[in-house]
């Protein structure tokens, strides 16, 4: 393990700053902006994004250019000591772009064509919309490049969706005639026969749009990846110019690890470095302890894309105004989960956003500068950003030191959507996502590190590797699965998993084809049940409920550790081992709860020596950083209690309600 370089290396802190937009303050600028600096510096700040949402200000008519006022910005920022987080507009166009060229607008899923409104939906396979990207890009490097406080490029705003253009729908058939040559070897991978689908000239395929095919999974498949692939496409056409121009400044987007509709695993190759936005729906209560896992769960899949340290790029302080509830805060949870992703491998903590805009669909977000600027630092909100900027501003040590763990947790973006497409079983809840996070959870409550990586991900120096419902196993996922446990390591999958190829083709030969040796069973059936129904497994002396799916497996090689216990299938395996080389692979056949799960994996952690770093305490999370000879300690309280944590050194810790501790081991 090493210690990674810090992102912005005239940075070597932990980045604390926010999202900044002061084109909505140029009239009052004289007093406002001066009024940003001195309160980003009483808060501790060290870094703004500047020009995420600035087209229009930039470049008001077509050609003309009006940079002055992200010049006195920029200087503003150097003046301050602060680095510019400097982002290209694309995020969303001005009206004049959208109105003379109405090819930039998207065409939805009901193949019409949008009007001008909101962000995030133009198209990005449109020549137009690339050419005027590069242009302002281009000018935006080229202006900037030697400036003091230039420090990382935001490239645009959390890109998603897709367009259904003509322009698009034409790209999609060059991505397929590329992918598979011939139309007949499409027609293969798509197993179109079925229903008279078969395509007799490219031109016939469309998207899978609204109007159109959804049954050909293999197509919807494709064109999840093509949505991918123009995506990374685009982004590296928007970075082209920032590369050429100021090849020393990394780039990055802001992802929302939530979302599912990019493959994101993908889109991170071509980053520098992973940056992400990150909104706890907190309660305040006891709920928080599940929001709290679930928080960790995105920051460790973000965390996964590269496994380094990434960036939290956006935050709220207090209230998020789009969920349906915009509870506030309560006192300590601003600290808390700004101190959570730290634990989890982020090197900054940021906002949305830095001063609340009077208008807008965003005037009731929380933000560091509130509506009442006479009190602007003497709020509570205030006081805690400022808070977390004196915290961070004494971890200088954690800075580029990574997660040790020793446990990976699959998560795979194309496996999610082949399972999202699944007719049959659960329909679509299936829970791909939601399986995968209930795995998780009883290591984040044990305190144990993982990693979150897909199948592409290598599993060199895992002990122990899980891959829940991996239904769709990718080229080269089982060999690699297969010489891990040869090499003494522990694989656990489970039921729906080894299904279908990369075209969402079944396996022939009984599943899971690709996996049988290695884990030494081979599956019948799948059993979906009823909300209602029960079955169980019977394991180590105990029952074990089982729902939602029950998989009638048949244990070959494998050692048979539990059993069903009712149904017709009652005495039948729903727990195998397969000793496999000097390693174990697992297959546990039925849904059950985290009960199970909990008491499996201990066992698993156990046997194959992974480190527990303390006694689990409940509602209390322990995370660890290292550079592989220092380690530090997070033990950070998601409850209204004080609790007591006990260390595997010996030591006590105290924390108090909603309190954190960070120590070096
Ligand atoms: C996203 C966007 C921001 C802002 C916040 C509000 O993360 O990137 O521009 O809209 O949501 O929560
Ligand atoms: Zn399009």
């Amino acid at each position: 393990m090493k210690r990674h370089p810090p992102i912005i290396t005239k940075v070597p802190h932990m980045i604390h700053g926010a999202d900044y937009n002061p084109e909505q303050w140029l009239s009052e600028k004289d007093t406002v902006w001066q009024e940003d600096m001195r309160l980003a510096k009483l808060a501790g700040m060290n870094s703004l994004s500047v020009g995420i949402f600035s087209w229009a200000a930039l470049e008001p008519e077509e050609g003309k250019y009006t940079f002055e006022w992200l010049d006195e910005v920029m200087d503003n920022l150097a003046d301050n000591g602060l680095t510019a987080v400097l982002a290209t507009p694309s995020g969303a166009r001005p009206a004049w772009l959208a109105h003379k060229y109405p090819e930039v607008l998207r065409v939805n899923g009901n193949l019409e064509r949008i009007h001008f409104e909101g962000r995030h939906n133009h198209c990005l396979t449109s020549p137009v919309y690339r050419e005027k990207v590069t242009e302002i890009n281009t000018r935006l490097a080229r202006r900037y490049k030697s400036h003091p406080a230039l420090g990382l490029w935001h490239v645009s705003n959390e890109y998603s969706g897709e367009c259904h253009c003509e322009l698009c729908q034409e790209k999609f058939r060059e991505y397929l005639k590329a992918k598979y040559k011939t139309l007949d070897a499409c027609n293969k991978a798509w197993w179109s026969a079925f229903w008279s689908h078969t395509y007799t000239d490219w031109a016939q395929i469309e998207s899978p749009h609204d109007k159109g095919e959804h049954s050909i999974h293999g197509l919807t498949l494709d064109w999840k990846r093509f949505t991918t692939e123009q995506t990374v496409d685009f982004y590296l056409r928007e970075t082209a110019p920032l590369k050429k121009i100021t090849p020393g400044v990394p780039c990055t987007t802001n992802l929302m690890a939530g979302y599912t509709g990019l493959d994101y695993a993908r889109l991170s190759d071509v980053l520098d470095v992973v940056s992400w936005d990150n909104y706890p729906e907190w309660r305040g209560d006891t709920r928080d302890i599940g929001i709290a896992c679930y928080a960790a769960y995105c920051h460790d899949l973000m965390y996964g894309l590269k496994r380094k340290p990434f960036l939290l790029m956006e935050s709220s302080p207090s209230a998020t105004n789009w969920r349906s509830v915009a509870k506030l805060h309560r006192p300590g949870t601003h600290i808390l989960q700004s101190i959570q992703a730290v634990a989890h491998g982020a090197d900054s903590v940021q906002y949305f956003q830095m001063r609340k805009g009077r208008g807008g669909s965003e005037k009731f977000h929380g933000a560091v500068i509130d509506h009442n600027h006479a009190e602007a630092q003497n709020t509570r909100v205030f006081r805690e950003v400022a808070e977390v900027g004196g915290i961070l501003a004494g971890l200088d040590e954690i800075v580029g030191t990574a997660k040790p763990s020793k446990v990976a947790i699959i998560f795979d973006y194309n496996n999610e959507w082949a399972v999202g497409d699944i007719k049959g079983a659960l329909q679509g809840g299936t829970g791909y996502s939601r399986t995968v996070h209930e795995h998780y959870s009883v290591f984040w409550s044990a305190g144990i590190p993982v990693d979150i990586v897909d199948e592409r991900a290598s599993l060199d120096g895992y002990a122990l590797v899980i891959a829940p419902m991996t239904y769709m196993l990718r080229c080269g996922f089982a060999e690699k699965v297969t010489a891990f446990v040869d090499g003494g390591g522990a694989f656990v999958t489970t039921y729906l998993s080894g299904y279908v190829n990369e075209t969402d083709l079944c396996w022939n030969d009984g599943f899971p084809v690709p996996l049988k040796e290695t884990l030494g069973i081979w599956s019948e059936e799948l059993d979906a049940l009823y909300p209602e129904d029960r079955n169980s497994v019977e394991w180590n002396g105990k029952s074990y409920e089982a729902y939602g799916l029950c998989e009638l497996i048949h244990a070959q090689a494998a050692e048979v550790l539990g059993v069903y216990g009712g149904d017709f299938y009652k005495g039948r395996p729903a727990l195998t081992v397969n000793k496999f080389g000097r390693g174990g692979a697992y297959y546990i056949a039925a849904r059950t709860g985290t009960d199970f799960l909990r008491d499996f994996y201990a066992r698993l952690i156990s046997e194959a020596r992974i480190e527990c770093y303390s006694a689990p305490t409940e509602g209390v999370s322990v995370q660890v950083r290292s550079d592989g000879e220092r380690t530090w300690l997070f033990a950070l309280n998601f409850t209204e209690k004080r609790k007591t944590v006990k260390l595997n050194s010996g030591a006590d810790i105290t924390l108090d309600p909603r309190g954190y501790r960070v120590v070096e081991l």
